[in-house]
């Protein structure tokens, strides 16, 4: 498997450029701000929806200002994002540091995020780039709603396998085929090609948010956050699907009211976890994981092979296979 050092080979000064780029558009005047800034700076995360953005340019044609405007967006409304869904999962831990809303409270991590939403939303039009920003305000609204599903049936303990992959399309792998779109809009005009692209994007990113989901049955303190954290927010993701599907109907009790009046109770969580590895929950959700990490290489095979496509390829395999 290649690291994501590697993976970036292509795209490696670009990406410096980026990093530039990204810290000026996220300064403010107000000092408070710009302290909380700084941390969520300094605890910059895998950066790979800009990676999937210069990639999908590179493939296509020439990275240009364009490319560097749509991947600063998409970083800074990803970044909103992950400050807001700490506060509504209660989660203190991100990055392998503490969340903002742990280190600051909610009503600054709010604000924080609002901001970082804003700036994002700002430095498309301040550079007219209306389409892209269509694109990923597109996104962004299917996150919300991804979200909200999530809440709507988790709250009815109503999420088959189809529902929980229209909700991980929606909060996830949307924002991961808009990278894909933006990149390649940023240097080609070609419809078809951008909204392939997306698809490709959307497929990766099905593949990823299961990963994510499967780390919460992992163990703890690799991944940069806490574990378990799902079933204590009841949400109900494919391995625990998996298993639910293939349970008694004494079982499905028993799973059923830990989930819903025993998730704060870290044992009852311990044993949840043990019996969904046991019953190979994760070795399912993986097999659907590569499914879709399959579907999206075959579509990338339909584009002529160049550095960039290879990373892209290389890049969906580090999704699948990544530790953190
Ligand atoms: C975390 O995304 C949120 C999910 C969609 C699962 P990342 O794993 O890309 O977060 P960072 O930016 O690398 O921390
Ligand atoms: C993804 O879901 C969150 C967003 C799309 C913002 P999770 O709640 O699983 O993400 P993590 O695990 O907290 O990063
Ligand atoms: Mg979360
Ligand atoms: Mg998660």
């Amino acid at each position: 498997m290649s690291s994501l050092s590697e993976i970036k080979i292509p795209v490696a000064d670009e990406l410096r450029q980026f990093e530039q780029f990204f810290r000026e558009t996220s300064r403010s005047d107000v000092s408070l701000l710009n302290i909380v800034v700084d941390y969520v700076l300094r605890t910059k995360g895998k950066q790979i929806r800009p990676l999937f953005v210069f990639l999908s340019a590179k493939m296509n044609g020439e990275i240009n200002r364009a490319t560097y405007v749509a991947a600063t967006t998409i970083e800074l409304l990803h970044s909103a994002s992950l400050v807001h869904d700490d506060v509504v999962d209660e989660s203190y831990e991100r990055r392998g540091a503490f969340s903002v809303s742990a280190l600051w409270k909610n009503k600054i991590a709010v604000l924080m995020g609002d901001f970082l939403l804003a700036k994002g939303l700002l430095i498309s039009t301040d550079e007219n780039e209306y389409e892209n920003l269509r694109i990923i305000s597109q996104a962004v609204k299917e996150m919300i709603e991804g979200e909200m599903l999530q809440f709507q049936r988790s709250r009815k303990l109503d999420i088959d396998e189809a529902a929980y992959v229209e909700i991980i399309r929606k909060k996830t792998a949307s924002l991961i085929g808009a990278s894909m779109a933006v990149g390649a809009n940023s240097v080609t005009k070609d419809p078809e090609v951008v909204a392939l692209m997306k698809e490709i994007g959307t497929l990766a990113g099905l593949a990823f948010q299961i990963k994510d989901d499967i780390f919460d049955y992992q163990s703890k303190g690799i991944i940069g956050k806490p574990t378990g954290n799902d079933i204590k927010e009841k949400k109900i993701t494919l391995p625990l699907i998996y298993v639910l599907d293939n349970a008694s109907a004494k079982e499905k009790r028993h799973i059923l009211n830990i989930v819903q009046h025993k998730n704060h109770q870290r044992d009852k969580v311990d044993e949840l976890i043990s019996l969904v590895v046991d019953r190979g929950g994760i070795d399912f959700a993986e097999r659907r994981m590569n499914d879709f990490s399959n579907d999206a290489k075959a579509l990338l095979d339909k584009f002529p092979d160049n550095l960039a496509q290879h990373s892209l390829v290389k890049l969906i395999d580090y999704i699948i296979t990544r530790k953190k």
